[in-house]
């Protein structure tokens, strides 16, 4: 991934920003004009006191001011930011005779100097390298408090696995350079958990971390839901709302299940990934966003892209950065610990003692298949500490339910799957007496395919409730 994180994160790099000194306001007004056109942002300053209020250390800008100011000079003011922040790159703008003073300044740790008359090309090619350099500096600092917290990320994500180790890694990277990016994995691999930690590990940490689950929204609410609606844009809406995406503000927006956003809904999507702004319904008003945006899913969306059920141009505005979890099948090294970790944590939950699996039980779970990852595994590890009967058998546990019921002779393997898949539906709705919540966090399944689902096999929702 490193390759194209970085290419990703030139690519989008937010523009640099300048704090600009000047008291005479016309220079201001030229120079602000340059600037703006090579992409930069501005904020103007007629004099380093007001300007040094607007400094903090740590802040991802670049300098530059006159030398010659009523009231505290170019020169003084350098040192103060110095004083603030050392890293602060400082550019002054000389007049001829004062190359003196440029070079004292030099010397002083000043950043660098640059002759009147200035020439447009010139600086901003110099605020560009300033800017760079900060950028780097500003990068280092983050990477080495997140490196101080690195063993809270290890308590986080559990896994010596080579696979595991190098996701951590991943992590902490791309909380450096929020880049947009999808995490790919089968059922309960630790989608949502790298999702968080990936929050959590970022600069973002303490803005919102905004779950979406794209499955779970019926279709005609999906603009309203995400975009949010002004009152009266339809019927019904008898009140603002404010759209997930919006509540994003500042934080991340997960969206889970990607690969099931109607079609239609994705174009609008593509277009606030690019722009980075939306219009909530019924509105006309523009709402700028700054958010993160992680996606996640357990398809192929190339196969899916090549199948016209996912936009092409979306894919690929996620697929730069794609995080993939391996199975566990796939790093059985970490079943062992993560065992522990969760029967620990169930003991603790449940105030139980927790003995250790023994060889022969450690064995099975280590040659187990695990078709339902982490989730699974989780699962297993509470009923062992619960020790609900039989349940405490590890080997029971892992043995039941893997069968098939055996199958009808002259049946497809479609037929038979599909009927194994009804058996397993009307299973569940009866041992959740139809509720259509439990159903779906049974069976993993987002709530539209289970509606299709019940539809194509006529399962009605009224046979199981009870009473
Ligand atoms: N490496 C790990 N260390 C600790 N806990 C983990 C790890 N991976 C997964 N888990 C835990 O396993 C459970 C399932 O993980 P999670 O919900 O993130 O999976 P998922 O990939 O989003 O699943 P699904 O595809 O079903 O949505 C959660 O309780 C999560 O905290
Ligand atoms: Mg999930």
């Amino acid at each position: 991934m490193s390759d194209s994180l970085a290419h990703s994160s030139l690519r989008n790099r937010p523009p640099i920003r300048v704090i600009l000194v000047d008291d005479e306001e016309a220079i201001r007004k030229a120079t602000r004009q340059w600037l703006n056109l090579a992409g930069m942002e501005v904020e103007d300053y007629s004099s380093a006191e007001t300007a040094l209020s607007a400094i903090e250390p740590g802040c991802d800008r670049v300098i530059v001011s006159d030398i010659r100011m009523p009231g505290m000079d170019g020169m003084a003011f350098a040192r103060e930011v110095q004083r603030l922040d050392p890293d602060l790159p400082v550019l002054l703008v000389t007049a001829h005779g004062d190359v003196r003073m440029a070079v004292e300044a030099m010397r002083d740790g000043v950043y660098d100097f640059i002759e009147k008359p200035v020439e447009p090309d010139l600086l901003i090619d110099r605020i560009q390298r300033a800017g760079e350099k900060r950028r780097l500096v500003l990068e280092n600092r983050n990477l080495h408090r997140l490196l101080a917290q690195r063993p809270s990320l290890e308590s986080r994500m559990i896994g010596q696995s080579p696979a595991m180790v190098a996701l951590r890694q991943q992590v902490l990277q791309l909380g450096q350079t929020p880049v947009d990016a999808v995490i790919n994995g089968a059922t309960g691999t630790g989608k949502e958990l790298v999702a968080r930690c990936l929050h959590e590990f970022s600069g973002r940490g303490e803005h919102p971390f905004v779950a979406v689950n794209c499955g779970a929204i019926p279709e005609n609410l999906f603009e309203s839901e995400l975009f949010g609606h002004e009152k009266g844009a339809f019927t019904g809406a008898d009140q603002r709302r404010i759209g997930k995406i919006e509540h994003a503000q500042g934080g991340t927006l997960f969206l889970d299940e990607i690969e099931s956003m109607p079609i239609n809904f994705q174009i609008k999507l593509l277009r606030v990934l690019q722009e980075r702004k939306l219009e909530r319904v019924g509105s006309n008003r523009e709402i700028s966003l700054d958010l993160w945006v992680i996606a996640a899913t357990k398809e192929d969306l190339a196969r899916a892209s090549v199948e016209g059920r996912f936009r092409e141009d979306l894919y690929y505005r996620f697929n730069v950065v794609e995080l993939h979890l391996p199975r566990l099948s796939q790093r059985r090294d970490d079943i062992p610990l993560l065992f522990e970790f969760f029967a620990h944590k169930a003991a603790l939950q449940y105030e139980r003692d927790y003995v250790e699996p023994d060889a022969q039980e450690l064995a099975l779970l280590m040659d187990y298949d695990w078709p339902g990852n982490v989730r699974q595994l989780k699962n297993i590890a509470e009923r062992y500490v619960l020790g609900v009967g039989a349940a405490r058998s590890i080997q029971a546990m892992l043995g039941q339910g893997e069968q098939p019921e055996s199958p009808s002779p002259g049946q497809s393997l479609a037929e038979r799957v599909q009927s194994f898949e009804r058996q397993l539906i009307i299973q569940a709705l009866r041992r959740h007496q139809g509720s259509i919540q439990a159903v779906t966090e049974e069976l993993e399944l987002p709530r539209r395919t289970l509606n299709n689902k019940m539809k194509q096999y006529e399962i009605r929702r009224r046979d199981y409730l009870p009473g």
